[in-house]
């Protein structure tokens, strides 16, 4: 008697000082299906998986990130391969349409070979950091660092600047204004970035006159980038109430995924990423060492791309969240925690390319890691999961409801180049 009347005071005070609302809602909004396999509690953990949210965050970095025209600007650039230094790779030589947009091989073949795996497109606009050391802190720039970079398309935004006035120009004027007088190519030279002399002798003005185009060649690629959303995954239609839409067995991996597997330590929002890094001991097996995430920091911060640099629109979020980013050991060897969504389309995986299916990611996690050669210290909260051969099966069963739909037709044709 004197228990209850205590709880009920409690309650009054939680009530009267409105701290009762950050308590766990025992029972989820929707009950759990019928079927006995989900208790409440679980059910409420599941629906934190789904649906995706409507829209991606906002991306105040990018003014145009909305824009549909900016967003076609976008996709030719994305398709057109005479933007790279010989003319014959684009962002979808690597992101391919057919492969979820990702990369079939494991490490990627663009002007150079790479030493990591391209990461699907799909739902990327959800993503708050790019890349798997999170070196960009928005799309925009990460087009950036492919444009230029050596092993993707390594031409240079003087080049890049030059095409968008032979080819685009009107487009790019609808939604950017004015280009620079690049026609002067004595003030704007055909070819080069910052260390070439060709680029370094320009005046002040006229490089950061070519710096904001560039910067804008990034900013129509966000626009097109952030409508490559695929949702409706069977996974989603069972979330929202229809109980045949995955199989007995996925419910199984489902229930495995949340509870003995852990995945959902890290793997636990609609995009399934926690947005953070791990290091989770992957092996780079014949690949250079890798250390990730702190040396990712250090890049992030000296990118005068970054979303608190003079080419953003809006530095104030951006400038925030990069004063509290310092490269302390600790981020050795993590990568960042990547989408589950369409993960069956994505093959190979980690962040080398070194696994060939998601059983062997799976086994990998089973394990507990499996030793061979990585930077830093494998997270200490990782340990062999002793699941059983059906529990396997279950989960890349679970996985496998994760394909969503594509995003609509019209916007995966490649357009005709002019
Ligand atoms: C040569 C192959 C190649 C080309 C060309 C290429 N990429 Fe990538 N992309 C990759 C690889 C590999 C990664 C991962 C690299 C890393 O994390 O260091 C990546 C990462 C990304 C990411 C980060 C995704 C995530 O989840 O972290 C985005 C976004 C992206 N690329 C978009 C583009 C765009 C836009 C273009 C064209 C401007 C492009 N890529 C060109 C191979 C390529
Ligand atoms: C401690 C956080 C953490 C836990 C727990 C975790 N993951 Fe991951 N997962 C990651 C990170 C980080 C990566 C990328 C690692 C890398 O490439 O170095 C990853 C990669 C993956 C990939 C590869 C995706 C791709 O595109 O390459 C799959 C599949 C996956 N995890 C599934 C699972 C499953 C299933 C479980 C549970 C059995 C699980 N994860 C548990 C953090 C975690």
């Amino acid at each position: 008697m004197r228990l209850l009347i205590l709880f009920i005071i409690a309650n009054a005070a939680l009530f009267l000082f409105g701290c009762g609302e950050e308590k766990a809602p025992e029972m989820a909004a929707v009950p759990a299906p019928e079927d006995n396999i989900f208790t409440n509690r679980e059910w409420s953990v599941i629906q934190r998986l789904s649906p995706l949210p409507e829209a991606p965050p906002p991306s105040p970095t990018n003014r145009v990130a909305d824009n549909l025209n900016a967003a076609q600007l976008g996709q030719m650039f994305f398709f057109d391969t005479r933007f790279s230094k010989d003319g014959t790779v684009a962002c979808a030589t690597c992101h391919s349409p057919f492969h979820g947009f990702a990369d079939v091989e494991a490490t990627s073949l663009g002007a150079g070979r790479g030493t990591r795996n391209a990461p699907t497109l799909l739902n990327v606009a959800y993503n708050q950091w790019q890349f798997w050391d999170g070196r960009a802190d928005t799309l925009w720039s990460q087009a950036l660092a492919a444009l230029e970079g050596e092993i993707e398309q390594a031409g240079t935004r003087l080049q890049y600047a030059h095409l968008v006035h032979q080819y685009y120009a009107a487009d790019y004027e609808t939604v950017f204004g004015a280009l620079p007088e690049l026609e002067d190519t004595a003030r704007f030279p055909t070819d080069g970035k910052p260390g070439d002399v060709a680029f370094d002798r320009m005046s002040e003005a006229d490089q950061h006159a070519v710096n904001t185009v560039f910067a804008n060649i990034g900013k129509a690629i966000e626009a097109y980038e952030r409508l490559l959303i695929s949702r409706n995954a069977p996974f989603d239609r069972f979330v929202a109430g229809d109980t045949e839409a995955i199989s007995p067995e996925a419910k199984r991996g489902l229930k495995t995924f949340i509870g003995k597997g852990v995945c959902i330590l890290c793997h636990d929002t609609p995009t399934f990423t926690d947005n953070e890094f791990h290091n989770l001991g992957v092996p780079q097996g014949p690949l250079p060492e890798d250390a990730g995430r702190y040396a990712g920091i250090s890049l992030l911060l000296s990118d005068p791309f970054n979303g608190g640099g003079v080419y953003s629109d809006d530095t104030a979020v951006a400038t925030r969240i990069l004063n509290f980013l310092e490269p302390i050991p600790r981020h050795q060897g993590e990568f960042k925690t990547p989408t589950l969504r369409n993960v069956a389309l994505t093959a190979p995986y980690f962040h080398t390319g070194e696994f060939p299916t998601l059983e062997s990611v799976i086994e990998f996690n089973n394990l507990g890691g499996t030793g061979g050669n990585f930077v830093g210290q494998r997270e200490r909260t990782l340990e062999p999961l002793q699941l059983s051969e059906q529990e396997k099966t279950d989960l890349v069963e679970f996985l496998e409801t994760l394909t969503g739909e594509s995003p609509p037709t019209h916007l995966l044709i490649k357009p005709n180049l002019p």
